[in-house]
């Protein structure tokens, strides 16, 4: 593991100041991890294509959509259009799995597999290999600022074992109550980037956060050479 990427949740921010929100931590993050949820699939209502669409000139850094909906493949042109550059769906919504990562895939984009904390490895270790990211939920989907649920480290490792063992290009991305107290343990089981909505979207000082979660994984990272 020679470097975690971070790409913060907006799902915390100031909605009535994204775009200042994003371009204020954009110099010490990788991506943007935008949670769109339905009211259906989580009972949570987040936000569109549109408000993607305004954002995506107040960063240059690429957005990875997280859709919590029910109808993924309906709206991922849509996203896709508004810059998203990875979209990331839950695959107990749709009949046919390999088919809607190739639609994903097919819009031009890369696609991710988010992994609910209730759902084993072993009913998606199949598309693992056909997905450019595994999202490792490790809180239930629908909201920010939750308690990491510890038992999705084993489920992580199993992961990065599987990606190692066959070879995968797929990134491993873990999504949820990921913290100053918690990211060792997700440095430890194995993953490529974590996801920190609260963490960093605090109220009180994004841009600080995000270079205090920086230094932290590069000193986990050094630590673990
Ligand atoms: C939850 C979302 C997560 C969440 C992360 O449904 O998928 O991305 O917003 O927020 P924190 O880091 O605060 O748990
Ligand atoms: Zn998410």
């Amino acid at each position: 593991m020679d470097r975690v990427a971070i790409a913060p949740s907006i799902l915390t921010a100031d909605f009535a100041r994204l775009g200042e929100e994003v371009a204020a931590v954009s110099p010490y993050v990788d991506w943007f991890h935008l949670d769109v949820m339905d009211g259906h699939y989580v009972p949570n209502l987040t936000f569109g294509p549109d408000v993607v669409k305004a954002i995506r000139t107040h960063t240059e850094l690429p957005f990875h959509v997280h859709l919590m909906i029910n109808e993924p493949l309906r709206y991922a042109p849509r996203f896709a259009e508004a810059g998203a550059r990875r979209i990331s769906f839950h695959p107990e919504v749709v009949e046919d799995v390999p088919a809607a990562i190739e639609t994903i895939r097919a819009l031009g984009i890369e696609v991710g597999i988010a992994v609910h904390p209730d759902t084993p490895v072993d009913s998606v270790r199949t598309y693992l290999k056909d997905v450019d990211l595994i999202l490792m939920m490790s809180v239930r989907p629908g909201f920010g600022g939750q308690k990491f649920i510890p038992e999705v480290l084993s489920k992580i490792e199993d992961v990065r074992q599987e990606v190692e063992r066959h070879g995968l290009s797929a990134e491993i991305e873990v999504d949820g109550g990921v913290n100053q107290e918690t990211v060792e343990k997700v440095v430890e089981a194995g993953i490529d980037i974590v996801v920190a909505g609260s963490a960093i979207f605090d109220g009180v000082d994004a841009p600080g956060a995000a270079q205090r979660l920086r230094s932290q994984l590069d000193d986990l990272v050094k630590g673990s050479a």
